[in-house]
């Protein structure tokens, strides 16, 4: 690669402003670095987030995404466990050899430490923060597109189910059905859930619930709570909040804690609560303590680890068992990104992957 060479990267500007901008192709730094070439990348609901909030100026563009995966352009010395030419996927987390939570998150792509929504992403720690996956240049692009999606939303769907409690027979109402709350369900179900709800308000999106077998409820039209507990008299044994600090209500206002409100509601006694929607606003939100204690309810969250799933997720999609690409709505250019943000913003694309040359 010539020294100085540039590359396509999508970049923050300013709130609701994506511009795709010449970047240095990043080079190996730390000896246990690698820099992966990128065949496909994606844009995820948290990276609306970041476009809300307005990061970045014309002067001062902020690389984003953390979705991605492509093939291995050079590593640095100390990298043993990965080779040039693999393909792997990078996860949106880097594991440094110790994974932190709670004020300290770790390390992960996109503002802090590059964006993957580029043509080459350096990866440091590359041993143990990159996934091999079993494909090459002659794999067709929706098999690869499941496998990008074990960079994230997958496993986060996956996760979610564990954080609830989830066990095979159990009945599921997954609030949210844009990527991650589609892949939950789509989870619950591979995992031998009995029955799957999937709440949301875009029609689109409640058709592919419906499309894997889940049962769509749209809160527009009644009470979503109400809707559910016609079905399940006694309430659902686990639910789980895939929608986060942004959630609306029937009225399509921001109200704060309405899913965790929701899923107290929802869930039946001694059953389980699971929270992967990001909660990163300063308000404070409001449950019943009271209603959490008498149902004798729990509740998992937090950040997930696509690493710690990898091998099941990655086993799952090679012997042809679980196919999450089902959510992609659009496959695009590197250029033609910032019309996408747009879209996928205004709920009129499901899921948008990026493929590059
Ligand atoms: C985005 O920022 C660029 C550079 O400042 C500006 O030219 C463009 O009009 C902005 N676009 C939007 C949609 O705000
Ligand atoms: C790609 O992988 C498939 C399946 O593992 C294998 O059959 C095929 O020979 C490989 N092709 C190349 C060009 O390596
Ligand atoms: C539900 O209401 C919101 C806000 O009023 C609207 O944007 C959305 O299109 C509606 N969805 C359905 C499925 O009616
Ligand atoms: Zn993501």
């Amino acid at each position: 690669m010539a020294l100085n060479a540039t590359m396509r990267a999508a970049a923050l500007v300013g709130a609701y402003n994506v511009s795709i901008i010449d970047l240095p192709i990043p080079l190996i730094q730390d000896t246990t670095d690698a820099i992966v070439h990128v065949t496909a990348s994606a844009i995820c609901g948290s990276d609306l987030h970041y476009y809300h909030q307005g990061l970045g100026t014309p002067e001062q563009p902020i690389p984003i995404g953390h979705e991605a995966m492509g093939y291995i352009e050079s590593i640095g010395n100390a990298v043993q466990n990965v080779h040039v030419g693999d393909y792997v996927v990078i996860p949106d987390n880097v594991d440094d050899g110790h994974f932190n939570f709670g004020p300290e998150l770790p390390i992960s792509y996109g503002p802090q430490l590059g964006g993957c929504q580029a043509e080459y992403v350096r990866v440091p720690f590359a041993d143990d923060s990159l996934i091999p996956v079993p494909v090459n240049a002659s794999t067709d692009p929706s098999t690869l597109m499941d496998y990008l999606f074990v960079s994230d939303i997958f496993a986060t769907g996956w996760t979610v189910l564990d954080f609830a409690g989830f066990q095979p027979g159990d009945t599921v109402a997954v609030f949210g059905a844009g990527p991650v709350g589609l892949l939950a369900a789509y989870s619950a179900m591979l995992r031998g859930a009995s029955k799957v709800y999937s709440v949301d308000h875009v029609q689109a999106r409640l058709g592919l619930a419906e499309s894997i077998g889940a049962i769509p409820i749209n809160f527009n039209q009644s009470d979503p709570v109400e809707q559910i507990l016609a079905h399940e008299p006694g309430g659902v044994t686990r639910s789980v909040d895939c929608v986060g600090y942004e959630a609306v209500n029937a009225q399509g206002q921001i109200e704060l804690g309405v899913v965790l409100r929701n899923m107290m509601d929802v869930t039946s006694d001694y059953g389980g609560i699971g929270v992967v929607g990001v909660y990163l606003g300063d308000e404070q939100t409001s449950m019943s303590m009271t209603q959490f204690w008498r149902k004798a309810l729990t509740m998992g969250s937090g950040i997930v680890l696509p690493l710690q799933h990898a091998t099941e997720l990655v086993n799952l999609i090679a012997n042809g068992r679980a196919s999450p690409s089902f959510i992609v709505s659009s496959t695009i250019g590197i250029e033609d990104v910032p019309e996408y943000y747009r879209r996928f913003d205004q709920h009129l694309e499901t899921k948008v992957v990026i493929q590059f040359d």
